[in-house]
């Protein structure tokens, strides 16, 4: 193999940058050139490639979003548009290509397998919610920007008394929230994994008040119920003073955390490894700190489920 290309693709993630650099270097390294794909399968199905050299991927490792740009491209969820990828990838000669991205980027790397090009994902999504990993790249760093926000939020919950609500990232799965939730002290976790009674959240807070707690945070993932609704119902069954707080994409953006540019190093340079050793179809993981790799389709059979016994600690340890 002596050019691959990588893209990366759905909602960004900081550390994708990182994992630009580490497939860049290791490729490098063992003498195979890169190009990166802009604006992910958009720019695949338009042929938008560009050399990536040493130089290109330099003083990136600490920045978020990603340099090449990404995409939801609704043209290659078509059988139409993966051909002319296709076509574009061997029109311009290139023996294999990673993907960067989650769930939806990781169905069209095996879409571009089966149809023949020798593809490797990367998991990169703050949501973590990708089947046999246990972290995807970039949800460190997010829940360290949720706790941080908690953190200030907090400042000002107590100097009033108030109860706030806040809506994190996750549409339909719980991550972020429960692991904010859990390191910012959060009085309850709303995830769209469980089911929840606000009876039980309005005697908790009343519970806390009793004990002569100053405040109370409610964490709610978007994708548990809408935050606005949720606020309301709780002021109409106490008498608190309830505020919201949506933080919206500044999840998203930021320099990644220490934890996050290794991963994306590790997986990066996994993804390389994989292609030049003549595999497909296959997905980089970590487990128990090992990098690992599967399957993507067996991979994507799996269910994703929150840890239960996380959930059940945070609702045992914020009373
Ligand atoms: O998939 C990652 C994610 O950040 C979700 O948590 C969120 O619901 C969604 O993307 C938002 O996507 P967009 O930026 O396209 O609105």
């Amino acid at each position: 193999m002596q050019k691959i290309a990588v893209l990366t693709s759905g909602g960004d993630a900081p550390g994708m940058n990182a994992a630009i650099r580490a497939v860049v270097r290791k490729a490098n390294y063992h003498g195979v050139r890169v190009v990166g794909v802009s604006r992910g399968f958009s720019g695949l199905i338009e042929g938008d490639f560009k050399p990536l050299d040493l130089t290109s991927v330099g003083d990136i490792i600490h920045r978020g979003g990603t340099i090449l740009r990404t995409a939801r491209s609704a043209e290659f969820l078509k059988e139409e548009g993966q051909r002319k990828a296709v076509a574009q990838i061997e029109k311009k000669g290139k023996e294999g290509l990673i993907v960067i991205g989650g769930e939806g980027s990781f169905k069209g790397a095996s879409r571009l397998s089966s149809m023949g090009v020798p593809t490797v994902a990367v998991p990169a999504t703050i949501d973590n919610d990708i089947p046999c990993t246990e972290y995807t790249i970039g949800f460190d760093t997010t829940v360290n920007t949720v706790v941080d926000a908690i953190n200030k939020i907090r400042d000002t919950a107590t100097s009033h008394e108030r109860v706030f609500v806040i809506e994190v990232m996750g549409r339909t799965s719980g991550f972020i929230a429960l692991a904010a939730g859990l390191a910012g002290g959060a009085e309850s976790i709303l995830i769209p994994e469980m089911g929840y009674d606000l009876e039980v959240v309005v005697d908790k807070i009343m519970r806390g008040l009793t004990r002569g707690k100053l405040h109370s945070i409610i964490i709610v993932a978007e994708g548990a119920g809408d935050v606005i609704e949720i606020s309301k119902k709780i002021k109409s069954m106490s008498n608190f003073d309830v505020k919201v707080t949506i933080l919206g994409h500044i999840q998203r953006g930021g320099t990644p955390t220490a934890f996050d540019r290794i991963l994306a190093s590790r997986m990066g340079a996994k993804a390389v490894e994989l292609l030049l050793t003549g595999r497909t179809n296959r997905m980089v993981g970590i487990k128990s700190s090992n990098i690992t790799h599967y399957d993507i389709d067996e991979a994507l059979k799996e269910e994703v489920m929150i840890d239960l016994e996380l959930y059940d600690l945070a609702g045992i340890l914020a009373r």
